[in-house]
């Protein structure tokens, strides 16, 4: 590119970017200011404020986990995305276009895959594939059906009719669907529920993949565990707001607690009254959890506590804390 370019020596020493500049200085993928719906009464339900005042960055090139409770406002925040709710004010913006200023530009940046299970039953899965790359004005030459639907594993389907496709399988065409455009952000709103664990893990791997050539992977999931091991960096909403929205890590590093496990040498009827202090529970497999903070506590004394209560410990093991943890800290009980 010749591009940028100048006479001038000095400039003309760096090399000018085959590329445009990678992230960083360029918009977030995803921006949410100030933003806000409420339900209208309808059906004798009461207005519902779903979202509050939501602000959020999603970083381009993230893999990013959008956890929280049901009825949190998950969906409806990536329902005004994906243009299906109106949003009742503040501002979005997508691949840095404005929603309300570049709607089409918007949408054309990104592919979302929504919770419902929407599927015209008329269609086969490539029939359905092809009305979507129709719809986004994708040109015949640079279709990639086949391709798609080889990855999300549907390809021995493609001419079957929807409605003979399992839950499963459902929910991977909508995967593939929301691909065709090649957009750079990819929202996937709980794609994982009812997926069986084989293919939970091919779908996850192919979106990794993704991921690693330079899609934005935004993700709504209640399997805590598959947030923890994919997203780099997590938000919780909790209520329509953003409770906390850090890398994962950090978000980890809120709970500094341990929990210490043992297996008694002879089975507990019940927790020794002198452990109660210490957070104690007794599983159903008989084995007895406390909790255990590494800057405060000292093991000896616990191990002595424990002793102390007449406890043969027959085996040790220490647990760290999981997203799990966080995740009921910062949204039971509000
Ligand atoms: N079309 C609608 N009309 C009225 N209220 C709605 C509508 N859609 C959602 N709500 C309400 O808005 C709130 C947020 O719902 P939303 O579907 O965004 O939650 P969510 O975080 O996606 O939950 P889940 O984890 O169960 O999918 C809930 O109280 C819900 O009942
Ligand atoms: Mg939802």
């Amino acid at each position: 590119m010749a591009q940028g370019i100048t006479d001038d020596a000095e400039v003309a020493e760096v090399p000018a970017p085959r590329e445009p500049a990678p992230n960083r200085s360029q918009p977030a993928a995803i921006e949410a200011t100030n933003l806000r719906k409420v339900y209208k009464a309808a059906n004798g339900q009461p207005a519902k404020e779903a979202l509050k005042s939501l602000n959020l960055s999603i970083p381009r090139g993230s893999f990013f986990g959008l956890l929280g409770p049901n009825g949190a406002g998950k969906s409806t925040f990536i329902n005004i995305l994906a243009g299906l709710v109106m949003k009742t004010s503040g501002s979005a913006t997508i691949w840095g276009f404005d929603t309300d200023v570049n709607p089409r530009q918007a949408r054309a940046s990104i592919g979302i895959v929504p919770q419902e299970l929407n599927i015209d039953p008329f269609f086969t899965p490539y029939e359905a594939m092809e009305l979507q790359a129709g719809l986004y004005g994708v040109p015949k030459s640079e279709r990639r059906t086949m391709e798609i639907l080889q990855a999300m594993g549907l390809d021995d389907k493609a001419d079957a009719y929807a409605r003979t496709l399992s839950g499963g399988m459902r929910r991977r065409l909508l995967v593939a669907k929301a691909m065709v455009h090649n957009p750079p952000i990819l929202v996937l709103d709980e794609p994982t529920a009812g997926v069986d664990i084989e293919l939970r893990r091919q779908l996850w791997e192919h979106i990794e993949e993704l991921h690693a050539r330079g899609t934005t992977v935004v993700l709504t999931t209640h399997y805590l565990e598959e947030a923890q091991a994919l997203c780099d960096q997590i938000a919780i909403i909790n209520h329509g707001e953003v409770v906390a929205c850090e890398s994962t890590p950090d978000l980890l590093a809120r709970i500094d607690e341990k929990r210490v496990v043992i297996r008694p040498a002879s089975p507990l009827s019940a927790v020794p009254a002198s452990l109660s202090s210490r957070g104690a529970l007794l599983r159903e497999n008989g084995e007895l959890a406390l909790v255990y903070n590494p800057d405060v506590d000292s093991m000896s004394a616990l191990l002595a506590d424990i002793t102390a209560a007449g406890i043969e410990i027959a085996d040790l093991t220490t647990e760290e804390a999981a997203l799990e943890d966080v995740f009921l800290q910062l949204t039971s009980g509000k």
